[in-house]
């Protein structure tokens, strides 16, 4: 982009699973600076920007999306061209046990740092102003459940949010909306399915699943265990927002997915035979053993599926990705990175694994 005195991108919740995979590879591939503005909650560890430690091209920030005068020192600062908001509440089943949060950040955060870079943006030259972006990055949840023979999430689908989780994220996806119709903020939303990958926090199933079979605990399904999920390597999702960040239009969401359909158990069996492969138990016996069904979610959201043909046919995005070649290199990365599970089991992972799965975890 021509024109910026600096070319520079401010995201939030970087030290996050995606936006700490973000950070890494957008700076991977690129000299421009990333400010990373994180409040560093119990989903927020440095430890994933380690890689970045001494990188002159990275500035991180503590503060909460929130905070309007934290955010409006950062953008007067570093006068970023684009901001990218990952910063939220993103656990369904945290948002069971105590919704505050969600609203907190989710709704209100979202509001706040909206009416922060309005005011930014607003002030910009003509030229930088159109070259301005806001990129919300939000979630397929929004859409509701699907029955097994509906047509998967298309961008035109109605909201039917289901959890307080997807209810806070659905209101953050109309306030962007909102304040692109009425006040021409140049904004993007994106909705994805489940991502996987690298630097997922062990509380999501398929990281809480790995690092209970290397331990020897009960790999806790849900219910049934026939719940369907669309499952994406984080990778894929990072190329899709770089892409729609690139070429998206104002004013537009985009569906993003992997055409991987699986059932809860079908996951768990397949990370089970990796395990069984890579790592065998030392008792000779499959991880597989270790699966224990457990007491549904409440209100559980029984298939999750997207249709991303119009980030494909309109951006020319792909994922690179299947699943079994995103599974195993996830399964491998945790192997290689027991160091990393390790820093994020505080005292606060435990409590909530207690609370959630008494001693059964
Ligand atoms: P995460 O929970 O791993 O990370 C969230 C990050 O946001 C953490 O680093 C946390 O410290 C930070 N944060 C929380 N509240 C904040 C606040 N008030 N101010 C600043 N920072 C704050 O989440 P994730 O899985 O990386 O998800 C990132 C985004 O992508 C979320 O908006 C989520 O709704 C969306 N999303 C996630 C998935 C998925 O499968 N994980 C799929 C689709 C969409
Ligand atoms: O669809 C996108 C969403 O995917 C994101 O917006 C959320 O931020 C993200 O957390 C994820 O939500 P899910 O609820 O689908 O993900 P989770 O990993 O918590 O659960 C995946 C499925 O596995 C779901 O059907 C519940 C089930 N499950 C989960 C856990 C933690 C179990 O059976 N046992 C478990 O212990």
């Amino acid at each position: 982009m021509k024109g910026w005195k600096r070319m520079t991108i401010l995201v939030t919740g970087g030290a996050g699973f995606i936006g700490g995979n973000f950070v890494l590879d957008w700076l991977a591939q690129s000299d421009e600076p990333v400010v990373n503005l994180d409040k560093l909650t119990y989903a927020g560890n440095l430890q994933t920007l380690a890689p970045l430690e001494g990188d002159a091209r990275h500035v991180f920030v503590r503060g909460d999306i929130g905070d309007r005068a934290c955010v409006d020192a950062l953008l007067a600062k570093h006068q970023p061209r684009a901001v990218i908001n990952f910063a939220a509440e993103s656990h369904v089943d945290r948002s069971i046990h105590g919704p505050g949060e969600f609203i907190h950040t989710n709704v209100v955060g979202t509001f706040q740092l909206l009416e922060a870079v309005r005011g930014y943006w607003q002030a910009l030259p003509q030229a930088d102003k159109a070259a301005f972006r806001f990129l919300h990055v939000s979630t397929d949840e929004v859409y509701g459940s699907l029955a097994p023979q509906d047509a998967p999430f298309a961008e035109t689908n109605r909201y039917e949010p289901n959890s307080p989780y997807s209810a806070s994220k659905a209101a953050s996806d109309h306030l962007v909306r909102a304040w692109h119709h009425t006040y021409g903020l140049p904004v993007l939303t994106t909705n994805c399915s489940n991502n996987y990958g690298p630097y997922h926090f062990p509380e999501k199933l398929i990281p809480l699943v790995i690092r209970n079979a290397l331990a020897g605990q009960p790999l806790p399904i849900y219910g049934d265990g026939q719940q369907v999920r669309d499952w994406l390597y984080v990778g894929d999702h990072c190329s899709a927002i770089r892409r729609v960040l690139e070429a998206g239009r104002p004013g537009e969401t985009y569906n993003v997915g992997g055409w991987n359909e699986k059932a809860n158990l079908e996951v768990v069996n397949t990370i089970c035979a990796t395990l069984d492969a890579l790592k065998p138990r030392a008792d000779g016996q499959s991880y597989a053993n270790q699966i224990t069904f457990v007491t549904d979610r409440p209100g559980h959201d029984r298939r999750y599926a997207i249709d991303a043909s119009k980030l494909m046919r309109e951006l020319g995005w792909r994922p690179a990705e299947t699943f079994d070649s995103g599974i195993r290199k996830t399964i491998e990365w945790y192997l290689a990175n027991q160091d990393w599970v390790q820093s994020v089991e505080s005292g606060q992972y435990r409590e909530w694994v207690a609370k959630q799965y008494g001693e059964t975890a």
